[in-house]
């Protein structure tokens, strides 16, 4: 994935990478294959026809009824912020990938439901968000990159869908993959990274509470950078296990390994809960900067979310359930 060549402890702080060069210099990198796209966009432009989007149906279902169960701390960040600010590799490593990301079609979407489950399918997008309960829900999210926003997502309970397709007794996870299409995301040309990228959650996990498979946010559907049409939302984790745009949700025996544990697994493992006591090897986890307003915030065990996730997680002085 990244250029570290030793993990971030092994190095002394004075040359350790800071964040934001870190980061700028994979905006390089990936930025060329953003640039790539952007540039490419007129070519294929002039060859083939753009074909028509096939229309959103679920559109009468937003703004759905909120959850009063789930309360905010802070102010919402102003939607045109977080629309802006986005992380989503396949359209580039730089943050302001929206533009890119309308190159995506999300109509028509199916997402595959398979593995170890009694009743597998292949559910049409529509189909599946209209038969579902669908709810909105202010939420958190704690990016491992030390920023944060404040949201309201619409969704319904992962717990829905799971109970759906009856998972077998072996099952013990859940991995879910992104759309793999180098035409339409050239990021995915980019071999440093283990296209396409992929998370998991125990079954315990995903059948919590909290877990929600998102399809809108502020009230309209989600935007393609927020990762249309159907993404995860674990507010108690860091941002990068939230993954976007959903083909395939496959129940399994084995852990899977996920994208960026698969790319730098010393910084980012499968547990990624949220805890201000373990710095990222390069680093302070302790605080977090709000996106829009750029106030400094302390970073909450969990997220905050402890009440109802804190039981999962026998030690939380174990370090490995945070990264
Ligand atoms: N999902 C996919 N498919 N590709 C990505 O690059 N980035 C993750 C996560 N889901 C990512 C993804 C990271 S690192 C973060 S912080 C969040 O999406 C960002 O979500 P947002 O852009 O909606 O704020």
């Amino acid at each position: 994935m990244n250029l570290i060549r030793k993990p971030g402890w092994a190095i002394p702080e004075r040359e350790a990478t800071p964040e934001d060069v870190f980061f700028g210099r994979r905006r390089f990198l990936l930025g060329a294959a953003g640039a790539l796209a952007g540039g490419l966009t007129g070519v294929w432009g002039a060859g083939a026809a753009p074909s028509k989007e096939a229309e959103d149906k679920t559109l009468g279902l937003y703004p759905a009824k909120r959850n009063p169960a789930f309360t905010l701390d802070r102010p919402l960040t102003e939607e045109k912020v977080a629309a802006a600010f986005n992380n989503f590799y396949e359209f580039g490593g730089s943050k302001t990938i929206s533009w890119l990301a309308q190159r995506l079609k999300t109509r028509p979407w199916q997402v595959k439901v398979g593995g170890l489950v009694r009743k597998p399918k292949t559910y049409g997008i529509d189909g599946l968000i209209r038969s579902m309960p669908l709810e909105e829900r202010l939420s958190r999210f704690r990016c491992v990159e030390a920023w944060a926003m404040a949201v309201p997502w619409t969704g319904f309970p992962f717990a829905a869908l799971i109970k759906a397709v009856e998972p077998k007794d072996e099952a013990r996870y859940v991995k879910l993959t992104t759309f793999f299409d180098r035409t339409v995301a050239l990021g995915q040309i980019w071999p440093t990274y283990p296209w396409p990228y992929v998370e998991a959650l125990t079954i315990q996990e995903a059948m919590n509470e909290l877990a929600l498979l998102a399809t809108g946010i502020y009230g309209k559907p989600l935007p393609k950078q927020h990762g249309a049409p159907l993404r995860l939302i674990t507010p108690w984790k860091y941002g990068f296990k939230s993954i976007k745009s959903i083909v395939s949700i496959e129940f399994t025996r084995e852990r899977p390994v996920s994208f960026w544990e698969k790319a730098q697994g010393t910084e980012y493992g499968f547990w990624a809960n949220v805890n201000p006591a373990f710095d990222h090897p390069r680093w302070s986890q302790r605080t977090e900067r709000m996106l829009g307003t750029n106030e400094q915030r302390p970073t909450l065990l969990f997220n905050g979310y402890g009440k109802w996730v804190a039981s999962m997680y026998p030690d939380t002085k174990d370090r490995k359930f945070f990264m």
